[in-house]
């Protein structure tokens, strides 16, 4: 990396209700969270770029990606790439979205948000790197417009994604988010203003199954039961629209309990593990007033909501890794 350097940045989220309704039409309710992804953007190494090796190049640290990822030659993916596939293809979709001048950036990337859990590392690097070219390159950038940049990336990781990981990222705070079309992605937020602070514990109930599996082997399973599993969806939908009223009055016992319904359902609809079944049941013994996995399933993480000293929680949820404390602030107004 020479010269100037640009900073992008964007948070982690957690999915409080609504994860899988949602790709379905139903609203979901998200918050952004105080971990998340930096991108350093710079110009590329000159000897690297005389040599004329492909770019953009992506290095990182501490977020478990291999050291260095760059695009493959056009035609040839697997020849002359470097790092995983899923990484070099993401990395030519930012090309085609902010031009051919992205392959002279170096990215330098580093975050604190566990991968593949369910946290939106993926939506976060998205949103990042896009602001982070804006930014080098000096041109502003709304958070709608990130948003939808990073939806194009988006799609390169998870196949068709609802947009609820990458427009709460982009936007921040607490929202409500609803696709209403999935062919023209048009999408409802409504920013939500929680009354109380309102502290969960996050824990991590083993490794992540994927989020465009998960969802895929939903849809097949739903297939031999479609009204049934229409049910569960609106059901699911219900939670979210109650939870949003409960935030904004600040009823977290009765939160709590909206949570674990909704975790009642993510069970039935196959989505969770036992290892998630017992991180959630060991949380509400130890004091949360309900507790659900968040994201995809199948692993990841799962969220406990306390009220008082959340010591115990994070105790009882600290199984596979340290679990560690999140909480819900109002949206930043652009
Ligand atoms: O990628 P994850 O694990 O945060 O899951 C996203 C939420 C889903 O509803 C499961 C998928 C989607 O596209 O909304």
């Amino acid at each position: 990396m020479t010269g100037h350097a640009a900073i992008g940045y964007a948070p982690g989220k957690i999915i409080l209700f609504g994860e899988h309704a949602v790709v379905y039409g139903q609203p979901a309710l998200a918050a952004s969270i105080d971990r998340g992804v930096r991108v350093v953007t710079a110009k590329r190494d000159p000897q690297d770029l005389a040599s004329n090796r492909l770019g953009p190049v992506l290095t990182s640290a501490g977020i478990g990606l291999l050291s260095t990822v760059r695009p493959a030659a056009s035609g040839n993916p697997s020849s002359t790439g470097e790092g995983p596939e899923v990484l070099r293809l993401a990395l030519e979709k930012l090309v085609s979205l902010c031009g051919e001048r992205v392959r002279d950036l170096h990215f330098s990337v580093e975050g604190n948000i566990p991968i593949g859990s369910g946290l939106g590392s993926s939506a976060a690097m998205s949103v990042a790197l896009v602001r982070g070219v804006h930014r080098y390159f000096e041109e502003e950038l709304s958070d709608s417009d990130a948003a939808r940049l990073a939806y194009e990336m988006e799609r390169i990781f998870h196949g068709n994604p609802s947009g609820v990981d990458h427009t709460t990222i982009a936007h921040g705070g607490v929202l409500l988010f609803r696709r209403l079309d999935a062919e023209t992605l048009t999408t409802h937020i409504e920013p939500l203003y929680p009354k109380r602070r309102t502290t969960l514990v996050v824990g991590m109930a083993g490794p992540h199954a994927g989020t465009a599996r998960a969802v895929s082997a939903l849809r097949e399973r739903a297939k031999r039961h479609p009204d049934l599993y229409t049910h569960i969806y609106r059901g699911i939908g219900s939670i979210a629209q109650e939870g949003a009223k409960l935030l904004e009055q600040g009823h977290l016992a009765a939160l709590g309990e909206l949570m674990d319904v909704n975790q009642g359902f993510l069970n039935a609809l196959g989505v969770s593990t036992p290892a998630i079944e017992s991180m959630c049941s060991n949380a509400r013994s130890a004091g949360a007033l309900g507790a659900k996995l968040t994201g995809a399933g199948g692993g990841g993480a799962v969220l406990a909501l306390v009220d008082g000293d959340p010591a115990p929680v994070l105790q009882a949820m600290s199984v596979h890794a340290p679990a560690f404390l999140v909480e819900l602030h109002p949206p930043v107004m652009a």
